[in-house]
């Protein structure tokens, strides 16, 4: 009897797991969902707001990683808890699909470029491009960067440095960031955000 039951549970088990990671993700569904996210994130994705970043183009792991990790209060937003916690794998599954699937922000003109002059080189001093590509569109659960709001790049670099972020992927950007100057802040984040 309990054999018997045991064994039946584990076949449940089985096809759920046979049955879930290929079931493809839905962007209408993640469109749909997306309604929760529009007055904070913009139209299509693309945020008006200071410090709160746009989400059109970013990766679908990384947005993936992102909601999964505000769930579980691994990274901590005050804005972004009430909208998780109503949020399921499913959803998340397809948000990230749906974000990805939007046209990326592209960087307003560059209005300080020594500035940016000053960033790029920074970004190569620090080797930002060996993770997240040439051309900063990331790539995985490595986030794109090109064209995303200057002040959040601020932002999310020096909660990196302070350790109010740590991330995923064994928190190599608190290591990256870490040692960074106010003054590299300040360039890359504006080279970045005019990509
Ligand atoms: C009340 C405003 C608000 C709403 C609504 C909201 N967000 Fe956010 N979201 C934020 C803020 C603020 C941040 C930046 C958090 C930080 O500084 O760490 C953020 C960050 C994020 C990030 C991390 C992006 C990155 O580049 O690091 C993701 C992903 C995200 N939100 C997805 C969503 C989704 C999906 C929805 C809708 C289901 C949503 N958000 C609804 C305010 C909001
Ligand atoms: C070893 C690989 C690696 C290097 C080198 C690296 N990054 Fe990252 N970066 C990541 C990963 C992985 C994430 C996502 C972390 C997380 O989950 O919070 C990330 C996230 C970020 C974010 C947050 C984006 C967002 O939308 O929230 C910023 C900003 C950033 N990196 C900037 C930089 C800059 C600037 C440099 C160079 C000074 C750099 N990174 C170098 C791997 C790297």
């Amino acid at each position: 009897m309990l054999r018997q039951f045991g064994s039946r549970a584990l076949l449940g088990g089985a096809l759920v797991l046979a049955v879930a990671p290929t079931r493809a993700a839905d962007i209408a569904a993640g469109k749909e969902k997306a309604e929760m996210c529009v007055g904070c994130h913009g139209e299509n994705g693309i945020s008006q707001m200071e410090n709160i970043p746009s989400l059109a183009g970013q990766l679908d792991q990384f947005v993936q990683w992102q909601l999964v990790f505000f769930r579980a209060g691994a990274r901590k937003n005050e804005q972004m808890q009430p909208i998780v916690e109503q949020l399921n794998n499913e959803d998340i599954r397809n948000l990230g699909a749906y974000f990805a699937s939007l046209t990326p922000p592209k960087g307003p003109k560059d209005d300080d470029p020594d500035l940016s002059a000053k960033g790029k080189q920074a970004a190569a001093g620090r080797r930002c491009a060996s993770c997240h590509t040439d051309t900063y569109v990331g790539t995985k659960a490595v986030a794109r960067l090109a064209g995303q709001r200057e002040e959040y790049l601020v932002k999310a670099l020096h909660d990196y440095k302070s350790g109010v972020r740590s991330g995923g992927a064994q928190a190599v950007m608190a290591d990256v960031a870490y040692p960074l100057s106010e003054e590299e802040i300040t360039a890359l984040a504006h080279y970045l955000a005019h990509l």
